[in-house]
C-alpha cells in the first residue's frame, strides 16, 4: 500500500477503531493483561520509547502508565488524533508524530526501546524497516514487537518474524500470547510478541 492508501484506510476507521477489544482496551481486565505483558517485555525502568505506527495511542498511553516516555509515529492524523485526546493527560511525556514507520525520523536520534504492534507486517519492507529501527537503538536496547498471522491470512508467523530478526543479528525471544483475555475472546490463530537486545556498544 502507497502512504497516501495506509492514510485513506486508517483516516476512515480512527472513528471506530478502538471499539475492537483488543484496540482502545476499554475494559479494565483487557487493559490490565496488556500492561502485563508490556511490563514483562520492557522491564521495571523507565525508558524512552520510540512507538511505530501507535495509531490511536493504546499503547503508547499504557506505556506511559507505566512510566515510560513515548514518541509515537504514524502515517494516519485521523488515528493520532484520536490518540492526542487520549494521552493529552500524560502531558510532554506523549508525542505522537505524523510519519512513516517504514523509514522513521523521530525527534531524537536513539531511544532505549522501539515497540510495535500489528504494523510490521504491513509496511512495504519489514526487513528495511527493522534495520533501521536498530540504527535507533544504537546506544542499546530493546525491540518489542506484537505480531499475528491472523485467520484472515494476514500477517506474519512468528517464525518469520524470528528469521528476519536473527538474519539482523539478533537473538529473538517469543512469547504466544494467548490468553482470551488479551484479544476479548478466544482465538484460532498465531498471535505473539517477539522480544530482541540490543548490547549497548563498547
Ligand atoms: C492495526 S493499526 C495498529 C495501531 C496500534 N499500533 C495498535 O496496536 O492499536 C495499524 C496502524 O499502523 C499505521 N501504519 C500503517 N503503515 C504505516 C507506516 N508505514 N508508517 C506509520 N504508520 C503506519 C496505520 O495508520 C494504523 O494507525
Amino acid at each position: 500500500m502507497s502512504a497516501d492508501d495506509v492514510r485513506r484506510v486508517w483516516d476512515a476507521e480512527a472513528p471506530t477503531y478502538d471499539q475492537a477489544p483488543d484496540h482502545g482496551l476499554l475494559d479494565p481486565v483487557a487493559r490490565a493483561a496488556w500492561a502485563d505483558v508490556l511490563a514483562t517485555a520492557l522491564g521495571p525502568a523507565s525508558l524512552r520509547v520510540v512507538e511505530m505506527g501507535c495509531g490511536t495511542a493504546t499503547v503508547a498511553d499504557l506505556l506511559a502508565d507505566l512510566g515510560h516516555r513515548v514518541d509515537g509515529i504514524d502515517l494516519s492524523p485521523a488515528m493520532l488524533d484520536v490518540g492526542r485526546a487520549k494521552v493529552a493527560r500524560h502531558g510532554d511525556a506523549v508525542r505522537l508524530l505524523e510519519g512513516d514507520g517504514q523509514d522513521p525520523r523521530p525527534p531524537d536520534p536513539t531511544y532505549d526501546a522501539v515497540v510495535c504492534r500489528h504494523v510490521l507486517w504491513a509496511l512495504p519492507d519489514p526487513t528495511l524497516a527493522v534495520e533501521r529501527w536498530l540504527r535507533l537503538l544504537a546506544g542499546g536496547g530493546r525491540l518489542v514487537l506484537v505480531e499475528g498471522s491472523w485467520h484472515t491470512g494476514a500477517g506474519l508467523r512468528a517464525a518469520e518474524v524470528v528469521a528476519l530478526l536473527s538474519d539482523a543479528g539478533l537473538d529473538p525471544v517469543v512469547v504466544p500470547l494467548t490468553d482470551p483475555v488479551l484479544w476479548g475472546g478466544e482465538i484460532v490463530d498465531e498471535r505473539y510478541l517477539v522480544t530482541a537486545e540490543v548490547a549497548r556498544p563498547g
